[in-house]
């Protein structure tokens, strides 16, 4: 799936429960949940729905494990590695289930969807198996099981389940997702997300607004509108570009954003909304994949990289200075060494500011699956090294070029690494480094020790220092 992977953390921190058990939790609600997320954004907003499902029966979200009646692990298929991660997790679990025996262990999401018999053959301490379009069971299935001892399932695939009725549980803080469309209809050879997720389906755009504006009223002030394919966006006759434009006239204090595209369908119309609007930012992720026509047609792309390369020529031309990323997949089943050098002059064409570089990973019953040739262990890590080499070669290149320059950044939250620092992002979506207190010296010649910033301001700040991730910064008042 079309996703990224790498922006968000995976366990809830301590601040962010702290803020999500005082503004969310009802008082009367007397059971507790706690949820682990794994894989990509669209996850991370399911489980604000589940939370939401499951705060109307009773339950508020605990970060303690020890205390909690029920523990969900929202999973990913995406790769294998990112199915073993959850298998092992599940054996870590095991104690927990030993301490209280009347601990309830569910999974839901993709490896619900995917590996049902396996979970419950080889980890008998699950007791719930919910796949992404049966989140609103999970209630009536803990219930059933406290009553019968019978283990939930629910896995099957809607073709109209979009949870559009629901609010979401939002942790408090100045970025949230909407998630607008469902599903992918794409089936590139690769890829268990429209096994898993199921067919494309999307959102009602007033609801989608409704959401938005609340978000607004409620102090968010930067909006990822999610989606597997988010180009394939349809409801009547609106498609995605009406609905980015619509949003971005509803809440023009807002930051937006989306993610992600397919370059099959996105549109010079999109194009054209995102130069209209000042609170779109200047930011598209777009995966290429490949660089080679005969693996994109093997993978059922749906795009040569000539007309990938007109996308980003026009994106450019259109929106100077717009940040670019995408994910690579390397080592797809055949991929000669030629095949592998067209992708890395790809990266040096295109010049990304980020790549989500991986290597191919076989899932069963995708048709790649069943594809010959498939690369040796050693060739797939050599091929994956060049790759992130030369992209960040690439990237501190371009970040080394904002050295000096001063620009907005909407301050999100605290520095991961350190409580003295914020993590900010720009227009581009460039992470930014900030203090948050610096000296100045005033107009008056007087040195200044106290100011501070809060999450949520919008800071003008000068590039001190870049790595090829992450930029670092002093504001400039
Ligand atoms: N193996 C490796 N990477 C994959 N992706 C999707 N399926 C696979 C797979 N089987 C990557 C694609 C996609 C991103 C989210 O994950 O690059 O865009
Ligand atoms: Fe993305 Fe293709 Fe997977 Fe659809 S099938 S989610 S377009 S990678």
């Amino acid at each position: 799936m079309e996703l990224s992977h790498l922006i968000i953390n995976n366990k809830p921190s301590e601040n962010s429960n702290n803020l999500l058990q005082k503004n969310f939790n009802k008082e009367s609600n007397d059971k507790k949940v706690y949820i682990e997320t794994y894989g990509c954004q669209m996850n991370y907003s399911d489980t604000e729905i589940v939370l939401s499902v499951l705060s109307e029966f009773g339950y508020n979200e605990t970060s303690d494990i020890e205390e909690s009646d029920v523990l969900l692990l929202n999973t990913c298929s995406i790769r294998e590695n990112a199915e073993n991660k959850v298998y092992k997790r599940l054996d870590d679990l095991k104690k927990y289930k030993t301490q209280n025996p009347n601990l309830v262990i569910g999974i839901l999401g993709c490896m619900a969807e995917r590996l049902k018999n396996d979970l419950l053959k080889r980890r008998k301490i699950v007791d719930l198996i919910v796949g992404p379009d049966e989140y609103r069971k999970v209630p009536h299935l803990i219930d059933n099981l406290i009553e019968t001892g019978e283990k939930g399932i629910a896995i099957k695939l809607s073709r109209v389940e979009t949870y559009d009725d629901i609010t979401p549980v939002r942790k408090k803080g100045v970025t949230a997702w909407i998630s607008i469309m469902r599903g992918c209809d794409k089936f590139c050879t690769f890829c268990v997300v429209p096994f898993t997720r199921g067919r494309e389906r999307s959102r009602n755009l007033k609801n989608i607004i409704d959401e938005a504006k609340r978000l607004s009223d409620e102090g968010v002030k930067d909006i990822w509108l999610l989606g597997q394919n988010v180009n394939s966006y349809k409801f009547g006759d609106e498609d995605f570009s009406d609905l980015l434009d619509k949003t971005a006239n509803a809440v023009p204090n807002m930051r937006l954003r989306y993610t992600t595209s397919h370059p099959y369908d996105l549109s010079m119309k999109l194009l054209e909304v995102m130069t209209k609007h000042k609170n779109i930012c200047n930011y598209i992720h777009l995966p290429i994949q490949s660089g080679s026509d005969r693996i994109l047609n093997k993978m059922n792309r749906l795009y040569s990289v000539e007309q990938y390369m007109n996308v980003m020529k026009k994106a450019r031309e259109m929106m100077p200075g717009v940040g670019l990323s995408t994910d690579i997949i390397s080592c797809f089943p055949s991929e000669t060494e030629d095949e592998h050098k067209m992708t890395l002059d790809v990266i040096r064409e295109v010049r990304y500011d980020g790549a989500y570089t991986f290597a191919y990973s076989p899932r069963e019953n995708t048709k790649a699956f069943d594809m010959e040739d498939r690369i040796d262990e050693e060739t797939k890590n050599r091929r994956l090294d060049e790759i992130i080499t030369i992209q960040r070669k690439i990237s501190v290149e371009i970040n080394q070029r904002l050295i000096g320059k001063t620009m907005p950044v909407l301050i999100e939250s605290l520095s991961r690494k350190s409580d003295d620092f914020f993590m900010a992002r720009t227009d581009c979506n460039k992470s930014v480094i900030v203090p948050k207190e610096f000296s100045y010296v005033s107009e008056s010649g007087e040195l200044n020790h106290k100011k501070n910033f809060h999450i949520g301001d919008f800071v003008n700040i000068k590039i001190n220092k870049v790595n090829s991730a992450t930029l670092f910064g002093d504001p400039v008042l």
